[in-house]
């Protein structure tokens, strides 16, 4: 299902792993990184929606983690992969324009706290990156997917920052949210995320840390080409 451009690829595929909270500028700074190596784009985050978009339409609550987990074998869940957007096919169909609202945003991260969901997960996503050549992001990327990634960073901002970027975000997609709602779900999510039993957004211990809160985008993604290509 997934394409890759040839142009730049590189003779050795990597596997670049890139993890951090919520608004901290992962996909922005994954999809440009990928496009200039030729790389995929993996959108992990993606994945976890898909199951939560699953559950909602299916009517099952979020409460039950159990019948959550019996949606699971039911349920096929594909990726075409490309250098800038990764499209998710659900039973078939093609759900990616309807992942990002902000209620697909709160179950999922209820999800993707159920281990049952993320066990489920593992192999959808090493099938992805089982050719190198790919960026993935996530939370536990660099932990638990690809802990053999060639090269991980982490990156952080602060919880404002993030917040503002992510109701700008909003608002552009046109969705009408309150500021300080959009605080108050970022850092709900990421308490969430940072705390759940299995594979919490946590460093890897050999991850290289990026705080993006003052730096921008072009920046980044200059800084972790410097530290891509010193590998390549
Ligand atoms: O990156 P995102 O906002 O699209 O992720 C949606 C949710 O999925 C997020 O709350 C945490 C979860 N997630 C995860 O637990 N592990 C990943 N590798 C990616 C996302």
């Amino acid at each position: 299902m997934s394409e890759r451009g040839d142009a730049d690829r590189t003779k050795r595929g990597l596997i670049i792993a890139i993890d951090g909270p919520a608004g901290v500028g992962k996909s922005t700074v994954a999809r440009l990184l990928a496009r200039q190596l030729g790389y995929l784009y993996l959108d992990t985050g993606a994945l976890y929606r898909a199951i939560a978009w699953k559950v909602r339409d299916m009517g099952v609550s979020s409460d039950d983690p159990l019948a959550i987990a019996a949606v699971l074998p039911k349920t096929t869940l594909q990726m075409a992969c490309g250098p800038e957007q990764s499209h998710v096919l659900l039973d078939g169909r093609d759900i990616t324009g309807e992942l990002r609202t902000p209620g697909v945003t709160a179950l999922a991260s209820m999800v993707s706290a159920i281990p049952a969901v993320r066990e489920w997960l593992l192999p959808v996503q090493r099938k992805i990156g089982a050719e190198g050549c790919v960026v993935a992001e996530g939370r536990d990327i660099g932990t638990k997917v690809f802990p053999q990634a060639d090269v991980k960073f982490f990156l952080e901002a602060d919880a404002e920052v993030r917040a503002t970027r992510r109701h700008l975000e909003l608002v552009a997609a046109g969705h009408s949210v309150q500021f300080d709602q959009t605080k108050r779900d970022l850092t709900g999510r990421d308490d969430r995320d940072r705390s759940r039993a299995v594979a919490p957004l946590i460093p890897a211990p050999d991850a290289e840390h990026i705080d993006t809160s003052s730096l921008p985008v072009d920046a980044v993604v200059a800084h972790m080409m410097a530290v891509v290509a010193a590998r390549l």
